[in-house]
């Protein structure tokens, strides 16, 4: 088995893990390092699981075997060598400003001029953590969506100074191990993803605090509704089907869109009366005692979606 070269990834929480499982997938020596000795031991266990669980539903990425995989992957406990000869380093540390600084402060002094240091996170741009760089031109982020290995969206954000030739290194990289990159072009707070997410989230909670709906009934509205379609179609296509494209669309349907959305409210804080009421309504469907259950479910499904639109071609 001849590998591809090294991969990076520096600490190995839920992010962390399921990148080294999808560069495995691909062929790629992966070093994982997590400031915890005991997170990274206890990830070369999960992984192994997740690996053999995964050949056996016939779900395994690449063409390589779970053993083979899990070979690919090695642990250290020490930073240095983890970044050593590694051709990208995927920063997976907690989504805190001040550790994604002092990070990339330590990656910045062992990167060489070759190495890509990107981050995981998912609303910090990457010009906070890269300004005072000496390699700031070989920064960016790719935002993965949970669970990457069956949500393959990753949103790639470069800053001004991040140079062209990483960022298509980087897009080109997450093709191979089977993701899908997008590219936002102008760094934003939150990326794309998190701003459409929270703008859904935050009318959701609107709907059950001013009492319109059941929590239920929501996620129903989603996962029953806009979600079946949204799995196939942006909400821009949609728009194009739902009219006679989407000049039509806007002649038929923006005096109403904008009337509706004048009401939307402030933004909510997400948090006392309301708050407690959704999280009551949702421990009586997921108690907190079954969530590993559930996310199980949700996974196996997940993996049936990405098959049917496999073999449909999408
Ligand atoms: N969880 C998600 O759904 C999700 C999705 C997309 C992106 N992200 C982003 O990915 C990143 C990681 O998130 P996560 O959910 O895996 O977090 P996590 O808390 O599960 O894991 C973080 C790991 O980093 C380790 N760590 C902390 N400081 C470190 C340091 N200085 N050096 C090395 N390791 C260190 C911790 O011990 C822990 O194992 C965050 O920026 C997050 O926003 C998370």
């Amino acid at each position: 088995m001849t590998s591809k070269g090294k991969i990076a990834i520096v600490g190995c929480g839920l992010i962390g893990k399921s990148w080294a499982m999808l560069f495995a997938s691909a062929g790629y020596n992966v070093m994982i390092y997590d400031k915890d000795s005991a997170a990274s031991s206890d990830a070369l266990v999960t992984i192994k699981d997740e690996l053999n669980k995964l050949e056996n539903s016939q779900l395994l990425r690449g063409t390589l075997t779970a053993e083979q995989q899990h070979s690919l992957i090695s642990r250290t406990e020490d930073l240095e060598t983890c970044v050593k000869d590694a051709l990208h380093v995927q920063e997976s540390v907690p989504e805190c400003e001040e550790m994604k600084k002092i990070i990339f402060n330590k990656l910045d002094s062992l990167a060489t001029n070759k190495m890509t240091l990107c981050s995981s996170t998912s609303c910090i741009t990457p010009s906070t953590f890269s300004e005072n760089l000496k390699h700031r031109a070989q920064v960016l982020v790719a935002h993965p969506a949970n669970p990457p290995y069956y949500v393959p969206i990753v949103e790639i954000v470069p800053s001004t100074w991040t140079s062209p030739d990483i960022v298509s290194r980087t897009i080109e990289l997450m093709k191979e191990i089977g993701q899908k990159p997008v590219t936002v072009k102008k760094e934003i707070y939150g990326f794309g993803i998190n701003r459409m997410q929270y703008a859904i989230i935050n009318e959701c909670w609107r709907l059950v605090s001013d009492g319109v709906m059941s929590v239920e009934d929501i996620d129903a509205v989603m996962s029953e509704g806009l979600g079946m379609r949204y799995a196939f179609l942006g909400p821009f296509e949609t728009c194009q089907l739902n009219a006679d494209g989407m000049a039509d669309y806007c002649r038929r349907y923006a005096n109403g869109i904008f009337n509706v959305s004048e009401t939307f409210g402030p933004v909510p804080k997400m948090e006392g009366k309301a708050g407690e009421e959704i999280h009551r309504q949702l421990c009586e469907k997921v108690p907190l005692h079954s969530l590993d259950v559930r996310r199980k479910w949700r996974d196996e499904r997940l993996a049936c979606l990405t098959k049917l639109k496999k073999s449909m071609g999408d």
